[in-house]
């Protein structure tokens, strides 16, 4: 076996991430809801069974749960529902001890409205915590008297006296402003009206997050995941934002251009108050959640003297249409983008997307692991995908996103729950994420969960699982896949340069073929200057052996890795 340890290389950069949201993952007190002992059962798993590096849990603070956890009401404490400090401790140690990494979400952008700092901050004018928040007196001008929204319990702005100070919108639907009765002005929330925005022009503010990052950095937590990094600063003199001429009338926040809340210069500057406070300690990490095209999301690495974030998580897979010719472009961009000293990353799904098997079907599935997983840079997994889980249909009733019951006529859309069922661990009544006789989960189990799950999968040696397990397995194993150079091939005739996309790893003399066929149809691929290889891994986990490049067959929703 190849040596894989390599010191110049970081374990963010060789690792393999796995995202639990925890609510979903493993239920060890009955309550339908998961927990952080569920976690620690899980371990196992995570380690042996998938042989994964790191963990990154999506938020286990304190909340009133308006955005499931987005909504942070003490940022140094555990949510009773998930457990307590102690279990937390008991987690990152037992993570540690199985040799992989424990990173947490880190929500700096607002709070709940039910923090300390911000029941101070409402409760008058004059209180000293005023300023940790955007506060702002309505219009009074008839013109703007349209624009205040009426309030719902869903979340969403609220308007009164006047109307809001400008046209921003929430992300999930309405205005981003509600009016407080008790103080007469309006504060500023980009999410749900219980999440207020923290105001990071004040420098109490910025040391109090800084503050929440050591807590957890002392604790011992390997890096963090920041949410809506690129939110933090807002424009000073709050200017309408301009319409956005591309809108397609679907999504009303899409309506405008965020100039004025999203991605502003200041930003950076404290981002790299956020980096000195991990490069204080040994190894740490960020990845910031960055939805961006190349060109603005390359500034999140900062500059060789001023670094930012480790990983600005990219996004691009996600949002592709699934076709070979465009991914094939879209990756050869990014690299291309990439500073030279900025190190690539690639994510299939997460907790606000629609599952990866359920976007791209799950015949292309199979496929899209193989190319997130043998793409230069670090792979982030989403739970139960690992499993091909799919999209859950959520009746009305038990919709609780609030995206969805904001705008229930786009709720197909925006609406987040069908991506965070339980995970699908065996074939017992609710799939093993809590105890059979547990009544009301959280969300519903997925219908196909007695075929689609963990112990089904571990006894099938072809089953997705098993080969993610393998696809993991070969990567950990593999140079030219952990920090070999990327170089796209052209696969020779028009059908396969539409069809397939082929791509060379290098890490010295290791070379690797990784051929990929997006379409449902075989495709033939002529690549006669490379000679001869060796298959060493197929989708199907039914092919072996030595192939003639200059006329290799792949067969529809095929992938396979071949070494020259
Ligand atoms: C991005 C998170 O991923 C999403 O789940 C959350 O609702 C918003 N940020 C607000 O925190």
């Amino acid at each position: 076996m190849s040596n894989t340890s390599n010191p110049n290389y970081h374990w963010w950069q060789t690792g393999v991430i796995y995202q639990i949201y925890p609510r979903s993952y493993q239920d060890s007190n009955g309550d339908g809801v998961g927990d952080l002992p569920g976690i620690i059962q899980c371990l196992d798993y995570l380690s042996e069974t998938l042989g994964m590096n790191a963990i990154w849990l999506s938020p286990i603070y304190p909340s009133p749960m308006h955005d499931f956890g987005y909504d942070v009401a003490d940022y140094t404490d555990i949510h009773p529902l998930f457990g307590t400090l102690a279990d937390f401790d008991r987690l990152l140690d037992e993570t540690h001890q199985r040799g992989m990494k424990l990173m947490l979400d880190l929500v700096p952008n607002h709070t709940s409205d039910e923090h300390p700092w911000f029941i101070e901050s409402r409760s008058s004018r004059d209180n000293p915590k005023r300023d940790w928040y955007i506060w702002r007196d309505g219009l009074p001008s008839p013109i703007r008297a349209e624009r205040s929204a009426s309030g719902d319990e869903a979340g969403r702005g609220v308007g009164g006296e006047g109307a809001p100070p400008n046209n921003w919108l929430s992300h999930f639907g309405g205005p981003a402003w509600t009016y407080d009765e008790g103080t007469k002005q309006y504060y500023l929330h980009q999410f749900v009206k219980q999440q207020p925005d923290l105001n990071y022009r004040n420098p109490d503010v910025v040391n109090a997050i800084l503050d929440v990052m050591r807590f957890w950095l002392d604790r011992g937590v390997d890096g963090f995941r920041v949410d809506v990094i690129g939110l933090m600063m807002k424009d000073p003199e709050f200017r309408d934002e301009p319409p956005n001429p591309d809108w397609d009338g679907v999504k009303p926040f899409d309506s405008l251009d965020h100039i004025y809340t999203a991605n502003l210069s200041e930003v950076h500057d404290l981002i790299l108050q956020m980096r000195a406070v991990l490069d204080s300690y040994d190894d740490r990490m960020m990845v910031g959640e960055t939805y961006l095209p190349n060109d603005k999301l390359m500034l999140y690495y900062g500059t060789p003297d001023k670094l930012e974030c480790h990983l600005p998580f990219n996004f691009q897979l996600i949002l592709a249409k699934w076709n070979a010719a465009g991914v094939h472009k879209m990756v050869d961009d990014y690299e291309a983008a990439l500073p030279s000293d900025g190190w690539p990353n690639w994510v299939l799904g997460n907790h606000d997307q629609h599952r990866l098997a359920t976007r791209v079907g799950s015949d292309q599935a199979r496929v899209a692991n193989m190319l997130l997983l043998t793409l230069r840079g670090t792979p982030t997994c989403y739970y139960g995908d690992e499993l091909g889980m799919e999209n859950v249909a959520i009746p009305p009733e038990k919709i609780q996103d609030p995206p969805a019951i904001n705008q229930p006529e786009i709720a197909h859309l925006v609406g987040r729950d069908p991506e965070r069922t339980p995970m699908q661990w065996d074939d017992s009544p609710n799939a093993g994420f809590a105890a059979p006789e547990v009544n009301d989960l959280w969300l519903p189990i997925a219908p196909n969960y007695k075929e689609v799950n963990v112990a089904n999968q571990l006894n099938n040696p072809r089953s997705f699982l098993n080969y993610f397990r393998k696809l993991l397995a070969y990567r950990k194993a593999t140079p030219a896949l952990l920090w070999g150079s990327y170089s796209s091939i052209d696969p020779g005739s028009r059908d396969a340069q539409k069809n397939c996309f082929v791509f060379e790893r290098q890490a010295d003399d290791q070379r690797l073929l990784v051929v990929l066929n997006f379409s449902p149809q075989d495709q033939k691929l002529s690549l006669p200057g490379l000679g001869t290889g060796r298959i060493a891994l197929s989708t199907n986990l039914d092919r072996a052996g030595e192939v003639n490049l200059a006329d290799f067959n792949l067969r529809a929703n095929e992938g396979c890795i071949i070494g020259l």
